[in-house]
C-alpha cells in the first residue's frame, strides 16, 4: 500500500518519524515534504498530499502540522478528501468506520509520538463500514 505523507515545519520531526516506522513496516511512503524546519507554508504541503489520494497514486495520506488543525483544513479543500484529526483512539478507528477519512491530522506541539504511532496503525488498518454511511459520505461529496 502506498501512504502520502507531508508537514510543514512545525511537523517535520514528526512526519519523519512516521516516515520512517511506515518503511519499517513494510509501506511504500511518497514524502510530499517539507523537507526541513525552515518555516513554511502548510497549504502547500497538505494540497501536494491530497493530490497524491484523489490522484490514486496513494491509497491514504498523513499529514502533520503545529496543531494538526491548518494542514487538516487546506486538505479538505481539496474535492473528494476526507481529513480528520487523530486526538483519540477510538476517534481514529471512527473515521475510518463511518467518515471513510482517506487523510489523518496530526498536531505535533500537542501530541506525544507513541500516540501518533499507534493511531497511523489504527487508521491504516480499519475499514469504512459502508451501509448507513454510505449516503452520508455522497453528501459530503456532493456538498
Ligand atoms: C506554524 O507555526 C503553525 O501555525 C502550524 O504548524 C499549524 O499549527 C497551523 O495550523
Amino acid at each position: 500500500m502506498i501512504i502520502a505523507i507531508g508537514s510543514d515545519h512545525a511537523g517535520f520531526e514528526l512526519k519523519e518519524i512516521v516516515k520512517n516506522a511506515l518503511v519499517e513496516d513494510g509501506y511504500e511512503v511518497i514524502d510530499c515534504g517539507t523537507n526541513s524546519t525552515a518555516s513554511c507554508d502548510y497549504p502547500v504541503y497538505a494540497r501536494a498530499v491530497a493530490n497524491k489520494v484523489v490522484s490514486g497514486e496513494a491509497r491514504f495520506g498523513v499529514i502533520c502540522c503545529g496543531t494538526g488543525e491548518g494542514i487538516m483544513m487546506a486538505a479538505n479543500k481539496v474535492k473528494g478528501i476526507r481529513c480528520g484529526i487523530a486526538y483519540e483512539d477510538e476517534v481514529t478507528s471512527l473515521i475510518r468506520q463511518h467518515n471513510d477519512a482517506n487523510m489523518i491530522s496530526f498536531g505535533a506541539r500537542f501530541m506525544k509520538t507513541e500516540d501518533v504511532l499507534r493511531r497511523v496503525k489504527i487508521f491504516l488498518t480499519t475499514e469504512f463500514e459502508g451501509g448507513r454511511h454510505e449516503n452520508r459520505k455522497n453528501l459530503i461529496e456532493n456538498a
